[in-house]
């Protein structure tokens, strides 16, 4: 793909619904889970009223003219005491399964990781990947990432719906 005619830009709210959508199909496609849409469009929409929270970044491809989103990731800034920074937590990637396997992702994190790297507050990126999520585990560790260093440890409460 001609990468001239794709950007990288911080998702504006009038994205949320296209990003609900995104969301709903990874966790189908990643984790075989079901999502409920209206607990995931709160939880979307919170990021754009309380950006401490985070920021959504999107990717958008011209097609006949016109800039399309075709794929999103979540930024969720940790602060590192032992780096005195922040790292920033990359989540929910998702890129339309028409516009996978052309470079997209890599370029998407390229564009994250010279953030991170022209700042002088970012110390780096971490992510984390379901066990069962091959494809994905291939492509980071295309891109460059290391899975080397943790193991992640996790509770989560159960849903009372
Ligand atoms: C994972 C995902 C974001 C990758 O997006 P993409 O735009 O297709 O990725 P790219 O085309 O940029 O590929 C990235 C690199 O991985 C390589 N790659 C892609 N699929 C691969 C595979 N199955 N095995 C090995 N390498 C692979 C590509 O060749 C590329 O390397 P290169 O730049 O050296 O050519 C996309 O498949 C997706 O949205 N999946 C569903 C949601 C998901 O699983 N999200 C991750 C949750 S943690």
């Amino acid at each position: 793909m001609d990468l001239s005619d794709v950007r990288f830009l911080k998702a504006a709210r009038e994205e949320a619904a296209s990003i609900v959508q995104f969301q709903l199909a990874m966790a189908k496609e990643s984790e075989d889970l079901v999502l409920d849409p209206t607990v995931c469009a709160a939880g979307v929409n919170a990021v754009f009223e309380r950006p401490q929270l985070g920021e959504y970044h999107v990717c958008q491809v011209k097609v006949d003219g016109r800039f399309k989103t075709v794929g999103n990731l979540l930024i969720i800034p940790e602060w590192s005491d032992w780096r005195n920074g922040m790292v920033w937590w990359i989540h929910s990637v998702y890129i339309l399964p028409e516009y996978r396997g052309r470079g997209l992702f890599s370029a998407f994190y390229r564009h994250i990781q010279k953030t991170v790297q022209d700042s002088s507050t970012l110390r780096g990126l971490r992510l984390y990947v379901d066990k069962t999520n091959l494809h994905a585990q291939k492509v980071y560790q295309k891109i460059g990432m290391s899975n080397a260093h943790y193991d992640l440890y996790e509770w989560i409460k159960e849903s009372k719906n």
